[in-house]
């Protein structure tokens, strides 16, 4: 059977109307096999129909046969596996895409300064976040709709972040409800929270999660509208409805004029969100809250006066504001101003173990890693996701051996050398 009879005979099977989480237009823009596959699989889940598994799934599976050995081959199956409107939903950042090449680059920049003979034949990855014990300063940074990478989507992100022992903070714009992932399993997570235009939708998302045993709020405070993602807007990238907001509000929107993302956040998202309004959240919930997005002291002075409980940079991935420094440019400025007094968490750009070296020299007590989680889910599932975690957490503790230090408290300013440390060097 050659493709274009696989393509008529499985879209003939499928029963779209049946398709719910999925807009049946959508379906017909997909025209590689892969892609078709991808599709294919929604639709399965959805639908629970038999006649939709058979060669497509099975090709994919041989599609992805071969182990990964690092991130950047994990986002090359990925790329492989999802419709283009998905990867570049995933992959891209906002405008001329600087920061996001600058996120990765930014890390490039930096050396190690290895110790050596010092007995490394114990290494212990594992530390304390917010009071909670896990594996590896590792933590799933929240990012939005798993269910368009894998069909289990954020369940199966959470079970592999349960199985690995670090913690998942939840996307406010998850596919699967906030009850499908607590009631997935036992393990610590965050909740993160945007807040809209209508409060009581945000309050109401706090009191679900603090009920279904989530453990902290993170704010996210870079977003009162959404970057300009020039992929979404040519691909008009199609949001599907989330069953989070079942009855609260509708995520339809035309999409004639582009991405519906744009329009949709623009209607929702409350811009006049400031600094007092973090007062508001706090009387709500009796959650530690924690704010992400910050990338200057400023910031960082303003977030310790108003009583969070602790701070992650990040510019978002680079999906926000382009020209915006990099995260890791920025983190050793943050932490200064912070002295210790409350956590500091990053992410960014973190694709090797010695990113995250590198993040735990500059101050950060651990990384939260965003695009990775969403390649590893969208080349293998469940299991991909784990193999990136673990990848990152191996990778990591090579580089501990190698640099002489045995834990994670061992790893100091003085095993890296930045750009302005070299700057300083000269003068
Ligand atoms: C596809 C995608 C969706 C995201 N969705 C959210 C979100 O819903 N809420 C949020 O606070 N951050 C979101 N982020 C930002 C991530 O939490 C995180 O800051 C970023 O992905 C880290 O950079 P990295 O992808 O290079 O690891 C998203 C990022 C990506 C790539």
């Amino acid at each position: 059977m050659n493709l274009k009879d696989e393509k008529s005979v499985y879209l003939d099977e499928v029963e779209f109307e049946d398709v719910s989480f999925f807009n049946p237009q959508t379906l017909m823009i997909f025209d590689s096999s892969i892609q078709l596959m991808h599709v294919i699989n929604i639709a399965h889940e959805v639908t629970q129909s038999r006649t939709v598994i058979g060669k497509p799934v099975f090709s994919r599976l041989i599609e992805m046969e071969a182990e990964p050995v690092n991130v950047s081959e994990f986002q090359e199956l990925a790329r492989l596996a999802l419709p283009k409107m998905f990867y570049d939903f995933y992959a891209g950042g906002a405008e001329d895409q600087h920061t996001l090449e600058e996120n990765v680059k930014a890390f490039q920049r930096i050396f190690i300064r290895p110790r050596v003979l010092i007995d490394v034949s114990r290494i212990d990855t594992s530390t304390t976040i917010m009071g909670y014990n896990t594996l590896a300063p590792i933590m799933i940074a929240p990012t939005a709709m798993h269910k368009l990478a894998h069909p289990e989507g954020e369940v199966a992100t959470a079970r592999a972040s349960a199985n690995a022992n670090v913690i998942m903070v939840l996307s406010f714009n998850s596919t699967c409800t906030i009850e499908e992932v607590a009631s997935s399993c036992n393990a610590v997570r965050f909740f993160q929270l945007y807040v809209y235009k209508r409060r009581e939708i945000s309050a109401f998302m706090v009191q679900r999660a603090e009920r279904n045993g989530f453990k902290a709020i993170v704010l996210t405070v870079d977003t009162p509208r959404l970057g300009r993602r020039e992929a979404d807007i040519k691909n008009k990238m199609i949001s599907p409805q989330l069953k989070n907001f079942e009855g609260l509000i509708s995520t339809e929107v035309d999409t004639d004029k582009g991405s519906n993302l744009q329009a949709f956040a623009s209607g929702v998202l409350d811009a006049s969100l400031c600094w007092k309004d973090i007062g508001w959240l706090k009387s709500i919930t009796s959650l530690p809250v924690l704010i992400k997005g910050v990338l200057t002291r400023e910031d960082a002075l303003r977030a310790l006066e108003v009583g969070v409980a602790g701070i992650i940079v990040s510019n978002h991935g680079a999906r926000q504001l382009d020209y915006s420094p990099s995260t890791i440019s920025v983190l050793e400025e943050v932490v200064v101003a912070v002295q210790g007094k409350i956590p500091v968490l990053f992410d960014g750009g973190v694709r090797r173990g010695t990113d995250i070296f590198k993040a735990l020299a500059l101050g950060a007590q651990a990384v939260m890693i965003g695009r990775p989680v969403i390649y590893g889910l969208a080349a293998k599932g469940e299991h991909g996701v784990s193999r990136v975690i673990n990848m990152l957490k191996d990778e990591l503790e090579l580089t501990m051996a190698l640099s002489g230090c045995c834990t994670v408290k061992d790893i100091c300013r003085s095993h890296v050398t930045t750009e302005i440390d070299r700057v300083h060097c000269r003068l």
